[in-house]
């Protein structure tokens, strides 16, 4: 069901769960004072609560009167990369943040998004909690059409745009006196250096700790019902269906659904979860997967996505 601002607006301070467009991907929002509709977007999500949610409001300001201490270089990085595809997670003020909202953290990822509509709801409504807005385990959404394969025709959505950059925000987190990466996302590291002046190191999530620095890294996500095989620099014979770019030929009999091209990452960013949505639309039980792209800027987020989608469902 689409619906207006207002509509959007109301729903949210009465509690109740919206879906929302960001420049990133599609959020499913409710108001960070409204603990029954954080509830029930773990429950649509079939999201585990540990899990933690970002905070998205529509000002710094909003952002300094919610957190207890900032860490160092924090308004270098606000004041170049916000509003925008930027998630800080921040030490807050418990007594301002409900515990299932951060999963019970001491801390919270914060983030101010650049899509017009979205800052002019926060306006409206005050911060708000939204995960992505698709199921548990599954490729983000990244247009309204998405939100409805996954919650149903019924379900709220504010009318808006598409997903311009079509990856979540990148998440930094400040620990041992640096900035480092807990989720790869839609803004680089080598813009992030720029401002830092240092590169801030990728933290791969590991099972073996008991807490995880970024635990949403540990669930599956990104994942098409499809078998995704990355081995090889061609296809193999068997497999009709090929990811691929529109600058290579694949063998004739193949069905090539085009990333984009591989001069421009942010076009293959901007496709690729509607890409493997399609996968499901089709019913295509397995897909060749072409790697063959740098390993830098945006392709670093890319590669990475392509391949967690393609993992073993261990925490489906
Ligand atoms: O672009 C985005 O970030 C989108 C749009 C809607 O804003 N949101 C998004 O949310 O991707 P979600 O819930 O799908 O991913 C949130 C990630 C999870 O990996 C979670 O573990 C991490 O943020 N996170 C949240 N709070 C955290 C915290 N206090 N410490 C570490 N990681 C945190
Ligand atoms: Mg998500």
């Amino acid at each position: 069901m689409r619906i207006n601002i207002f509509e959007a607006a109301a729903r949210l301070k009465a509690g109740e769960v919206v879906a929302i467009p960001t420049e990133t991907v599609y959020g499913l929002a409710a108001s960070l004072h409204q603990p029954e509709g954080i509830q029930q977007i773990f429950s649509l999500k079939k999201r585990p609560l540990t899990n933690p949610l970002i905070i998205h409001v529509e000002c710094v300001e909003k952002v300094l009167g919610l957190v207890s201490t900032l860490p160092q270089d924090f308004q270098k990085l606000a004041q170049a990369f916000w509003p925008g595809p930027l998630t800080l997670v921040l030490k807050i003020d418990e007594k301002k943040v409900p515990a299932i909202a951060r999963a019970g953290l001491s801390t919270a990822g914060f983030r101010i998004p650049l899509m017009k509509i979205t800052r002019d709801l926060l306006e409206m409504t005050g911060p708000l909690v939204m995960p992505s807005a698709n199921l548990s385990g599954k490729p983000s959404s990244t247009c309204l059409k998405h939100v409805e394969n996954d919650f149903g025709e019924n379900f709220p959505v504010l009318e808006g745009e598409n997903s311009e950059e079509g990856l979540e925000s990148t998440i930094l987190i400040f620990q041992k006196g640096k900035w480092v990466i807990g989720r790869l996302g839609a803004l680089s590291s080598e813009d992030i250096a720029v401002v830092l002046g240092y590169y801030p190191e990728l933290i791969e999530a590991d099972k073996s700790k008991e807490a995880p620095l970024c635990p949403g890294q540990l669930f599956r996500h990104y994942a098409p019902q499809a078998k995704l095989i990355f081995e090889g620099s061609t296809p193999p014979q068997d497999v009709h269906f090929v990811l691929g770019f529109e600058e290579r030929s694949y063998a004739v009999d193949k069905k090539v659904l085009i990333l984009g091209s591989l001069e421009d990452p942010h076009e293959v960013a901007h496709n690729l979860y509607a890409i493997l949505r399609q996968l499901d639309t089709e019913n295509v039980t397995e897909a060749w997967v072409d790697l063959q792209f740098p390993r830098e800027g945006l392709w670093k987020t890319i590669a990475e996505r392509l391949l967690r989608a393609g993992e073993e469902a261990l925490n489906r």
